[in-house]
């Protein structure tokens, strides 16, 4: 398998997302109101998987090695506009966290803001996903060798396998940052 392959099946979850989250839309537009379970699986998702797991490990491995190697300036520059992609999906995600917290409050416009950003992420994914698919994963892998492949798609799995970890300490850490603790609590986590 060459790293692209694990990449391109996240891909087929997130469409997998964005379908759920169509179907979402509708009811929202029809009762006027979000379901708070939905909400908080769907930004857990964009952001978990979306961002910090598929999104890290492009930037963070796949761009990152191809910045090592002398790219034509269409590549370049797609990657560029890739980063910035990602950046936007990331700014979008985080408004979406804010809109729902003041759907919860209470807000009058929320429901309206949790619907436009909701709608730009079911439109901005597809697109960003057939660029990468379609003109820039399967060109970029031959700038590495077979062994840079094979060591790019080991440092893709260590990524994977230390997310879960990073996940819930950063979860427990936020916790007991905003509640109390039992009096017989350890120190504050702050190991992440
Ligand atoms: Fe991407
Ligand atoms: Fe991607």
């Amino acid at each position: 398998m060459i790293p692209i392959g694990p990449l391109m099946k996240e891909h087929r979850l997130i469409e997998h997302m964005i379908s759920l989250t169509k179907a979402e839309l509708l009811t929202i537009a029809a009762d006027r109101r979000a379901d708070l379970v939905f909400m908080d699986t769907v930004i857990d998702f964009f952001k978990t998987y979306g961002d910090r797991c598929h999104h890290g490990k492009e930037e963070e491995i796949l761009f990152a090695g191809l910045k090592s190697k002398k790219l034509s300036s269409v590549h370049e520059a797609l990657i560029e506009e890739l980063i910035e992609e990602h950046r936007i999906a990331r700014q979008t995600t985080q408004e979406l966290v804010e809109a729902n917290e003041r759907y919860k409050s209470g807000s009058l416009t929320a429901l309206d803001d949790i619907g436009k950003l909701l709608n730009f992420l079911v439109t901005f994914y597809p697109a960003h996903i057939a660029k990468e698919d379609k003109s820039f994963f399967y060109p970029c892998m031959e700038y590495f060798t077979k062994e840079e492949l094979a060591s790019m798609l080991n440092r893709f799995w260590e990524f994977d396998r230390k997310l879960i970890h990073e996940k819930y300490s950063l979860t427990v850490a936020a916790l007991e940052e905003t509640r109390a603790t039992g009096p017989d609590a350890p120190p504050p986590f702050r190991d992440v």
